[in-house]
């Protein structure tokens, strides 16, 4: 495919109000970044189910992919204090990351110089970094301390045994690594895109629940699981009176940035003969009485007219407004509507989808993990910091077992929430057995709503053949 070919916009989209319609309407006004689309045409080829469950691929990856990018490796509230610790485990690779005494913070690979354990099995508070083997010992800043015996060492006097380093970079609260040394700064290895959230402070947010679980598929066909709406008729039917799924935008950057906008109190455009009320009583039984995490609900009619196809929308971002106030004490009247009752799932590539917006904000991760045919995914929710207080230190990873329900995580989540990932559950399971059972070795995706897994999975090949930094392997 040429260059000209990947500029051109595609003109087939869902009939019915646009997600560029509803921002026209908007009672604010909405930032140029949300107005301004970004779709490109990248082909039609499908793609080969064995990019998710062959283990060459996966070698590829480990060898092309993961110490070649950009990593969010922890965020500032789950190592807040001078020797907190977070260790980072992502394919082979286990990292280590220590809050320095001046407030900066450093990240090493966490292994042992001696014989190569572990130096830390798990985050924690560290004094010195003493590896729990045969007592070698480091500082928190990553250089020696101690080689027990030492008169054993003599071929070691004079070499620097300070642990190796990687790079660190902090962006809105989330701490980034690499140890390629040769990338770009992360804000410009991202690039296009990555200054909208300049837009929403996430760095003014903290972390309010973080829940994992292994899911029995692929880490590719999981992140991509929530890369598009188009499986909600299907899958998540019972959003469809206040998500308009199909209408969602899709917009693609550079190499490293995707997202999916996807309209909240709008009807789905599957749902038919339903008005604007119908919209809020769905929406306020999905979120049930304590349903605080996504939106606030309001059935009062803020004097907008009955007939307004986008009232359901402007009495909602209304109620969000007066309830986002009212929990952190900062001034909403000015924000859009867009950007205090929508879903931003951007995704930064690989496996970091920060949503955008102002609505409490969630954050996912996928990580490879134990075989290609499992991850780890987990949820974050992050909330703003009340002004004037102090962001409270990260709870601890809530890891659900995996013969669990996420309902069992539902009092962190909630139950809406809760339900939907578990239908995305149910099919990720499927999915990765069906593609290992496929007849015809052909994944076929959608040319729109489906276009930031064909732009995520470009992005990857570039790296497993070459283009993009890593040496060049063909799986
Ligand atoms: S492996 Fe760490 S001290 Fe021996
Ligand atoms: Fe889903």
């Amino acid at each position: 495919m040429s260059d000209a070919d990947l500029s051109l916009p595609r003109e087939d989209r869902c009939p019915g109000l646009s997600y560029s319609d509803m921002l026209a309407g908007d009672t604010r006004g909405a930032p140029d970044c949300l107005v301004a689309e970004s779709n490109q045409n990248l082909g039609d080829e499908p793609l080969d189910p064995a990019r998710y469950t062959s283990e060459a691929f996966a070698v590829a990856e480990r060898e092309s992919l993961w110490p070649n990018i950009w990593q969010f490796a922890a965020r500032e509230e789950d190592l807040p204090e001078p020797g907190d610790t977070v260790v980072y485990e992502i394919a082979d690779k286990n990292y280590l990351l220590v809050r320095q005494s001046d407030g900066s913070i450093k990240a090493f690979h966490n292994v042992c110089l001696h014989r190569g354990r572990l130096l830390r099995d798990e985050g924690g508070r560290s004094v010195n970094l003493r590896c729990p083997f045969h007592g070698f010992t480091w500082h928190n800043d990553g250089t020696l301390k101690e080689i027990p015996c030492r008169w054993d060492f003599p071929h070691l006097e004079g070499r620097d045994l300070s642990l190796p380093e990687l790079r660190v970079e902090r962006w809105h609260g989330f701490v980034m690594v690499t140890e390629n040394h040769e990338l770009p700064s992360f804000r410009e290895w991202v690039g296009p895109g990555v200054e909208h959230y300049d837009l929403w402070k996430l760095e003014e947010c903290h972390t309010a629940a973080w829940i994992g679980r292994v899911f029995p598929a692929n880490w590719k066909a999981t992140a991509e699981a929530f890369m598009e709406a188009f499986h909600s008729v299907v899958t998540h039917p019972q959003i469809l009176g206040f998500t308009a799924d199909a209408n969602t935008r899709y917009d693609l950057y550079g190499d490293h940035m995707n997202r999916a906008i996807t309209p909240n109190g709008a009807l789905s455009p599957h749902v038919r003969g339903r008005g604007q009320r119908y919209i809020l009583e769905t929406i306020a039984d999905f979120l049930g009485e304590d349903g605080g995490v996504r939106f606030a609900t309001s059935a009062d009619l803020g004097g907008f007219a009955p007939d307004d196809p986008l009232l359901a929308r402007k009495v909602l971002a209304a109620a969000n407004r007066e309830a986002f106030q009212a929990m952190d004490g900062r001034d909403y009247a000015q924000s859009s509507d867009s950007e205090v009752l929508d879903n931003f799932t951007y995704n930064i590539f690989p496996n970091f989808a920060p949503w955008g917006g102002l609505v409490p904000n969630i954050v996912y991760r996928w990580r490879p993990w134990r075989d290609v045919d499992h991850c780890l995914m987990e949820v974050r929710i992050l909330t703003r910091t009340p002004l004037g207080t102090t962001p409270p230190k990260a709870p601890h990873m809530h890891l659900i077992g995996e013969d669990e329900s996420f309902t069992t995580v539902a009092h962190l989540i909630g139950a809406g929430l809760a339900g939907v990932f578990d239908q995305d559950l149910a099919n990720l399971a499927s999915l990765q057995k069906g593609m290992k059972a496929s007849a015809n070795g052909r994944i076929e995706l959608g040319h729109y709503q489906e276009s930031r897994i064909r732009h995520f999975s470009r992005t990857l090949d570039k790296y497993l053949s070459g283009q993009l930094p890593g040496k060049s392997i063909n799986p």
